[in-house]
């Protein structure tokens, strides 16, 4: 990566993190988007540019603030730091020390003062039954802070199935009339990132691409960001091999479970998802920590019509027979793959990439190499 010749101290002290490991994220969101790995330095410059660090307001709705916590709950590189630190963070109505009438008069007078630049976050659903009455704070309807916050806004993000969609809030009969911010906002562009919670590195790469280049990054018919959203949890799954061998766990605990093999007819709905989580994982812990990593079937957490709404134990649709041109990493799980010597000679490569880079952008930058065709990127 040619690192020009900026200087990195300003990002180190700003976000706390070493220049390897912004460079690193940066490079992974960059190959992830389609872009060139040297956008990584561009993204890095962006970011030491404290004028170029814009005020967010961050709204709850409805919801368990997964988004939040999973935020705050990220390691390494330290998420938190970076989304502190990347932007002004000038309402949250969970992060916030103080309450009340001050912090509301805080949120106004940002919004005020920022009007057109400010970054919306919307966390959680939006009841809209009976005039949005179910979900109050300060005296004024969720539905009517979102209105009037969207107005002025540069950009709005829906972090999360509930604010994306409705999520639980609006599973079964939607006693409150629980919907997504798109579907309420619906003559604003409204950027989606799903899940339950949802990968903290999704947000975080949409909001450097925002800080970066001035505006959201190419989305896709749902408002999910198409670098982290482009493809089926299914087409990276590393139990793939044995869906396309045939060998599935029948129940939880069975040979066929503890051998690692194909959840599918254990209910996973990784074929019907679309998501990132076989390539970033949870937690940047390694080792597999993610649904399907630890055992549990995918649900769909972040699918529209199917997390939420879908039996969990009903069989997905099956969105590509196509066996993946190569196949996802089984190393160090101890499974019986089953792999032909081609598609082992191929994870091998792909563990290769992974080892000569960061985690993250190693990974990412192995999948833009079988992406090929850039699968919708812009
Ligand atoms: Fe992985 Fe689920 Fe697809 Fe099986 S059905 S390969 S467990 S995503
Ligand atoms: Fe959610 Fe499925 Fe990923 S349940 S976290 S989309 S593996």
């Amino acid at each position: 990566m040619a690192e020009s010749d900026f200087d990195f101290t300003s990002v180190e002290k700003r976000l706390g993190v070493s220049r390897r490991t912004f460079l690193k994220f940066c490079a992974g969101v960059a190959a992830s988007l389609g872009l060139p790995v040297s956008e990584a330095v561009t993204m890095a410059e962006a970011v030491a540019d404290p004028k170029r660090r814009p005020p967010v307001i961050w709204l709850h709705g409805q919801e368990c603030t997964g988004p939040s916590e999973a935020l705050l709950r990220s390691e390494q590189p330290s998420l938190e730091h970076l989304i502190l630190d990347l932007i002004s963070l000038d309402y949250h109505q969970t992060l916030d020390t103080g309450a009340g009438h001050k912090v509301e008069e805080i949120k106004r007078k940002s919004m005020e003062e920022n009007k057109g630049k400010y970054l919306l976050v919307i966390e959680g659903s939006i009841p809209t039954k009976d005039g949005g009455i179910y979900c109050k704070i300060g005296g004024e309807t969720m539905l009517d802070i979102v209105n009037e916050a969207a107005e002025h806004a540069a950009a709005i993000v829906a972090i999360g199935s509930c604010a994306s969609w409705g999520g639980v809030p609006s599973a079964g009969i939607n006693p409150t009339g629980a919907k997504g911010a798109p579907q309420v906002l619906k003559d604003k562009t409204v950027i989606t990132i799903p899940g339950c919670p949802p990968n903290p590195a999704n947000f975080l790469g949409t909001v450097l691409y925002f800080v970066t280049y001035g505006k959201l990054p190419p989305i896709d018919a749902q408002g999910r960001p198409k670098w982290a959203y482009g493809r089926l949890i299914h087409e990276n799954c590393y139990r793939r091999p044995h869906f396309d061998a045939g060998r599935f766990a029948e129940q939880f605990g069975d040979e066929g479970h503890r051998q690692g093999w194909c959840l599918y007819k254990l209910g996973c709905k990784g074929p019907e998802t679309y998501n990132n989580c076989p390539s970033l994982e949870y937690n940047n812990v390694g080792g597999g920590v993610w649904p399907i990593g630890v055992g549990h079937p995918c649900f769909g957490c972040s699918e529209e019509g199917v997390g939420f709404h879908k039996a969990l134990f009903s069989l997905a649709d099956v969105k590509t027979y196509e066996p993946p041109t190569a196949f996802p990493r089984i190393e160090d799980r101890g499974i019986d793959s089953g792999m032909t010597p081609g598609a082992a000679a191929l994870a091998g490569a792909a563990v290769g990439a992974v080892v000569g880079g960061a985690a993250v952008a190693a990974k990412k930058l192995g999948e833009s190499d079988k992406a090929g065709s850039g699968d919708g990127h812009e």
